[in-house]
């Protein structure tokens, strides 16, 4: 995109309105009419993708609802770059969950990458990374296999399968078994691991949330105070242990960083509960919603793919065969430009900066609150052509190639890589592999499916309503 160097310099339009009521006023509106209305409206209003509004929560919870929000394509990558933002405590936004939900720590998600612990954090989560790559295909096939089981039996029982429910109890066994190589099921934890999960979860991240619950309570007991952290002590608790000793080889790691034990467990636990389980409770029913909304000839030509990429591998599914699914690849890709998974980012101005967009660069100061809601840059129609449209094959080919790095889920481009110096997400290249993994099992074992796609919390509902087995004898 080509800079706007000659353009004047202006003030970012829009407006904070009166202090606490509008930003209340704001917060009813953002919740009721939805996100994407919301901010909209005011680019509509002050005709700039640049523009200043509040975002929630707001009162009580946050000190200062004000931002300047970047709302293209153009102007969103000012958020990767940490020379010009600083990432401390803003991976929630405007508001900081209590670090007593995190034993004391502020985990790596709050830490800007000048701060010491951030490099030794994340180069433990490289670490691990590193150390169980060759555990990810296995352990993966292994626990969505039965995961496909249960929904073939639920579907002959009931008629309909609930994707994510499936998928919020495997996922949470997958990462244990990929990251540990122990499945939390085969310990105290028994099967409460995901449930304590979703609890303490949900109490960092309800001011952000609504249940449609009547708006007085959810007002009430979701936007204007934090809920007590001792609500979810003894579920901290149990997953704390679980951490502590499953996760014993990477701790011995974590010491030789430079990391105390106790701090790295705490970060281990957010590291897999938070950004991995979180990330992937949105993820895959993301994926597999946009791919039962898709033409069953895009269903075919996936199945094709993959079946012909395994048979070459001699059947089985490894790393080589992924890289050759280029369909595969795009349509995960596609599903994460359309509705990323982490929606909002943020970074407070280090300096006096000018912010370019596709119109205009505008003046923000030192201090000042960026904010960036991810998919008006991923749906910008400057970038992509049927902007709107789930396009599985979009990224094919060489002038599809052209256009992945305007795909930002892992706060960076999908071309560049996560280093301890940036803020991208640790795992971008684990995550990109999950996404084809569900692709790959799915078609695999099946020509095509019909489901029921809805919106939940933060994403898709998706429920399977039917499964047609593969025609063709498939190899695994
Ligand atoms: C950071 C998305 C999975 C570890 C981030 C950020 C995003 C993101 C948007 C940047 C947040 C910000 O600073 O504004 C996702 C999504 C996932 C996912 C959509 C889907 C599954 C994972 C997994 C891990 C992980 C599996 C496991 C290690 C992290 C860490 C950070 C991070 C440690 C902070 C990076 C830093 O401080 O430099 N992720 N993530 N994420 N993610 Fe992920």
């Amino acid at each position: 995109m080509a800079s706007n160097s000659d353009m004047t310099v202006e003030e970012v339009p829009g407006s904070y309105g009166t202090p606490f009521f509008t930003p209340i006023s704001d917060r009813l509106e953002f919740y009721y009419q939805g996100q994407d209305k919301y901010f909209q409206s005011r680019v509509d209003k002050y005709k700039s993708t640049v523009v200043r509004l509040n975002v929630p929560p707001g009162p009580f919870m946050a000190s200062n609802p004000q931002v300047v929000a970047v709302l293209d394509a153009k102007s969103f990558p000012v958020l990767f770059d940490v020379s010009k933002v600083e990432k401390k405590n803003v991976f929630t936004g405007t508001y900081m969950p209590s670090t007593s939900l995190t034993g004391g720590f502020r985990v790596c998600s709050y830490l800007d990458p000048s701060e010491p612990n951030h490099a030794k954090v994340k180069q433990l989560l490289f670490n691990i990374l590193a150390s169980r790559k060759d555990a990810v295909i296995p352990t993966f096939r292994n626990n969505f296999s039965a995961l496909f089981d249960t929904m073939e039996s639920q579907l002959a029982s009931d008629g309909k399968s609930d994707f994510n429910a499936l998928n919020d109890n495997t996922s949470f066994e997958f990462l244990g078994d990929a990251y540990y190589g122990v499945r939390p099921s085969d310990t105290e934890l028994g099967t409460t691991g995901p449930s304590r999960c979703t609890k303490w979860l949900f109490l960092q991240l309800h001011p952000l949330m609504t249940l449609g619950l009547p708006k007085i309570l959810e007002e009430l007991f979701l936007h204007t105070f934090p809920l007590p952290s001792f609500i979810v002590k003894s579920d901290y608790k149990a997953l704390y242990k679980y951490f502590s000793e499953a996760a014993a080889t990477a701790l011995d790691n974590a010491e030789k960083l430079g990391l105390s034990r106790e701090e790295a467990t705490h970060n281990l636990l957010f590291a897999t509960v938070f950004n991995s389980y979180g990330g992937m409770k949105v993820l895959l029913p993301g994926i597999l919603g946009w791919l039962a909304t898709s033409d069953k000839s895009l269903h075919e030509r996936l199945a094709a793919e993959i079946r012909g990429a395994v048979a070459e591998e001699g059947g089985k599914v490894t790393v080589n065969a992924v890289a050759k699914m280029e369909l595969t690849l795009s349509v995960v890709y596609e599903a994460v430009r359309m509705d990323p998974p982490v929606k909002y980012q943020y970074g407070h101005a280090k300096e006096d900066l000018v912010v370019e967009s596709h119109d205009g660069a505008y003046k923000v100061k030192k201090g000042e609150m960026l904010f960036g809601y991810q998919p008006f840059a991923t749906r910008d129609p400057k970038v992509f052509e049927r902007a709107e449209e789930y396009v599985g094959d979009r990224f094919v080919g060489e002038e599809g190639k052209q256009l992945i790095k305007y795909v930002v889920w892992s706060n960076g481009p999908e071309t560049e890589k996560p280093t301890v110096a940036n803020k991208q997400c640790a795992a971008k290249d684990f995550v990109v592999l999950v996404g084809r993994l569900l692709v790959v099992e799915f078609f695999l074992r099946y020509d095509t499916f019909e489901a029921d796609v809805g919106n939940v919390l933060l994403g898709s509902q998706v429920t399977v309503t039917s499964l047609t087995k593969a025609s063709a004898s498939s190899s695994s």
